[in-house]
């Protein structure tokens, strides 16, 4: 008796399909997975110890009066996984003469509160906590652990560029983050 191939092809069909459905799952879900893997994999570069960093330009060395902090802003371009913004930073220089300077980064180092410079008592002072430090950055006090922490810079034709880093806080050690 012969018997009838029709079902014996529908089944093969069948299991076709299945292996396509099964490939098309799986590299979709490799796809998702890397889309999805992006972000972790920028924020792993971007807080990586060593990664380069770079010159932002933050004010004018003649616009800066000798022995007188001054706080300068300037705009930094952030990328923190997708999103992409500018930001407002800020920096404490002080000039010494017409091509020295000092830059601080405007973080405590107790806590990471911003600290400011009194003109009153000539030091510069934290809010949060009541940390101190003369204008050259030693603590005389309050609980910051260390100095101020300055900030790698460069003058070129007059204007002051500084390479933003951030540093750990509530340690002895300056630190990169
Ligand atoms: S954060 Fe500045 S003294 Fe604590």
């Amino acid at each position: 008796m012969q018997t009838d191939p029709l079902p014996e092809k529908i089944e093969q069909g069948t299991a076709e399909r299945r292996s396509f459905l099964k490939w098309m799952i799986g590299v979709l879900s490799a796809m998702i997975g890397l889309v999805m893997g992006i972000p972790y994999i920028r924020t792993v570069i971007n807080s990586a110890p060593l990664r380069k960093l770079s010159y932002v330009e933050v004010g004018d060395i003649n616009a800066l009066s000798i022995g007188q902090p001054q706080d300068l802003n300037f705009q930094a371009r952030v990328t923190d996984a997708f999103l992409r913004q500018e930001v407002t930073r800020s920096v404490w220089a002080i000039k010494h003469s017409p091509d020295e300077v000092t830059i601080f980064s405007p973080i405590c180092t107790h806590l990471g509160c911003h600290f400011k410079w009194n003109p009153q008592t000539r030091h510069f002072e934290c809010p949060c906590h009541g940390s101190v430090w003369t204008i050259d950055g030693k603590v005389i006090g309050g609980p910051a652990p260390r100095p101020l922490d300055t900030l790698p810079h460069k003058i070129e034709n007059g204007k002051i560029y500084v390479e933003w880093e951030r540093f750990q806080v509530g340690i002895s050690e300056k630190v990169r983050v």
